[in-house]
């Protein structure tokens, strides 16, 4: 189904300052913007894999854009645009073949501190606090829910923004603290409307988006914007509805795939992270552009 090509690990563009290196993103300054690359890095376990999955980044940047086109009634975000044409830059333009399709220019803001994480389905980390204490992040729920349940509704589960290691939950009083109670319930407000547009397309589509993170900045005049990647299978679990059964886990489209094939080599989750078999890099490959052609109807190769 795809065809032979080799991952994008990292990219190094002469003349352009880099401005941040993250676990799947290569950042650079152009004049008073971004030039964000999504590479073919994957992370599990908040660790980087030796080898990257061919497409992924052009999954994440095609789904970002658009999902940011898609929910413009709602928000406005950093997306200017993913032609390099439009970027202005000579820099940028000399290394098109690379760039092209993985390649957004964004506008450069002040990016809040807080994963702003909504949660429609009962999985993961909520799951086991769920089934601890009824509740997550401190929000109660109903008794009597299975694992992979929908929730009454979309709930708001903040966690931090760890510069190193694992992000941490923390109620939405901690989110006040950090940011202000005028954008922290503006936030908490826009991403659930977000969320809920977007679950309710997907799923006419037939994918369930169960569970989302989202990044949130600010401008210099003090609009806030929707930021990074916007419900991609990186920063979404998504679910085929054909085969959704609540009472147990999910098959999904993102990278649970290589976390479980990680789970069943026992690896001890720390640096460095075991190679993987070219059988799972096709197939997780194949579920990232799956995801894309569902969503948006189109191939992206
Ligand atoms: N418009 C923007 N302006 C400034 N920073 C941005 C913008 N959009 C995204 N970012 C930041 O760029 C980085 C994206 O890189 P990537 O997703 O690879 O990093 P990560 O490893 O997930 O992130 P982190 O640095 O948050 O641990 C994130 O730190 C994100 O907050
Ligand atoms: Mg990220």
């Amino acid at each position: 189904m795809t065809r032979e090509t080799t991952p994008l690990l990292s990219i190094h563009i002469p003349g352009l300052k880099l401005y941040n290196r993250g676990k799947v993103r290569d950042i650079y300054e152009v004049n008073d913007a971004l030039l964000i690359i999504a590479t073919d890095r994957i992370s599990a376990f908040d660790v980087v894999l030796p080898n990257g999955i061919p497409y992924k980044g052009n999954v994440l940047t095609g789904l970002s854009e658009f999902w940011f086109k898609y929910t413009t009634d709602i928000t406005g975000n950093h997306l200017i645009t993913t032609q390099i044409e439009r970027m202005n830059s000579t820099s940028v333009l000399k290394h098109k073949d690379i760039l092209q399709g993985r390649s957004m220019l964004a506008k450069k803001v002040k990016v809040f501190p807080v994963e702003f994480v909504i949660r429609g389905y009962l999985a993961g980390s909520g799951w086991k606090e769920y089934q601890q204490a009824q509740s997550i992040c401190g929000i109660k729920l109903p008794p009597g829910l299975k694992e992979s349940d929908k929730l009454p509704e979309p709930i708001f589960t903040p966690s931090t923004k760890a510069t190193t290691g694992h992000d941490e939950n923390i109620p939405f009083s901690r989110v006040v603290e950090l940011i202000g109670k005028k954008y922290a319930e503006e936030l908490k407000e826009k991403s659930i409307r977000v969320y809920l547009k977007a679950s309710e397309y997907a799923r006419s589509k037939g994918i369930i988006i169960c569970d989302t993170k989202f990044e949130w900045g600010v401008t210099n005049d003090n609009k806030t914007i929707l930021v990074d990647e916007a419900l991609t299978p990186d920063s979404s679990r998504f679910w085929p509805l054909e085969s959704y059964k609540p009472g147990r886990s999910q098959v999904s489209y993102d990278k649970q795939f290589i976390r479980d094939y990680l789970e069943t080599i026992h690896w001890d989750k720390k640096p460095p992270a075991p190679i993987l078999p070219p059988d799972i890099i096709q197939k997780t490959s194949e579920k990232y552009l799956n995801a894309y052609k569902t969503l948006t109807g189109k191939n992206l190769v």
